[in-house]
């Protein structure tokens, strides 16, 4: 059974993830979207609110599982068995880090993981969490990048 995870930090979940989440779920048998616990990064919502907000996303696809992780992504990847990670590209902008990123995991994983690149749709190569986090805490419609219920959370976190 092919097994992949869609690492990242979801601050808030976008169509450009899923996008990704929809084509991937078509290319392996389980993919789980893996939401990194990174207090560090000081995110606009809490790992509880970006799982919630992901798996109210994901429920039509019956092969996708939202679970969030703490600490090295290759070491959760040997803990449950996956081999692939899922990473969509926008532009050249993501390529170095990327492939750094890409590169390092499969150095330090001794060469047991790969990292598959989507080369994200043409539709969404412009859009990021961040800027959907800029434009929402300026009261702006954010309904074109993100789904009803992720509008609805962005506008009551920045009422607060
Ligand atoms: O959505 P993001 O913030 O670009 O996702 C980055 C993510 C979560 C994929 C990356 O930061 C990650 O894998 N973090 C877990 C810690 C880790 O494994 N670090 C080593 C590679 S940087």
């Amino acid at each position: 059974m092919s097994r992949a995870i869609y690492p990242g930090s979801f601050d808030p979940v976008t169509f450009g993830h899923l996008d990704i989440i929809k084509r991937s779920s078509a290319m392996f048998d389980e993919v789980v979207v893996g939401v990194l616990n990174n207090n560090a990064k000081n995110p606009l919502f809490s790992t509880k609110e970006r799982k919630e907000m992901l798996e109210e996303s994901v429920k039509e696809f019956g092969n996708v599982e939202v679970i969030s992780f703490d600490g090295l992504l290759i070491d959760f990847m040997k803990q449950n068995d996956i081999s692939v990670i899922v990473r969509g590209l926008r532009a050249i902008t993501d390529f170095d880090y990327e492939l750094q990123i890409a590169q390092s995991n499969r150095k330090v994983s001794k060469e047991t993981i790969d990292t598959v690149f989507l080369t994200t749709s043409i539709d969404y190569a412009y859009l990021s969490s961040s800027i959907v986090r800029e434009y929402a805490s300026y009261g702006t419609d954010v309904s074109d990048f993100v789904p009803e219920f992720v509008v609805k959370r962005l506008e009551n976190r920045f009422q607060q």
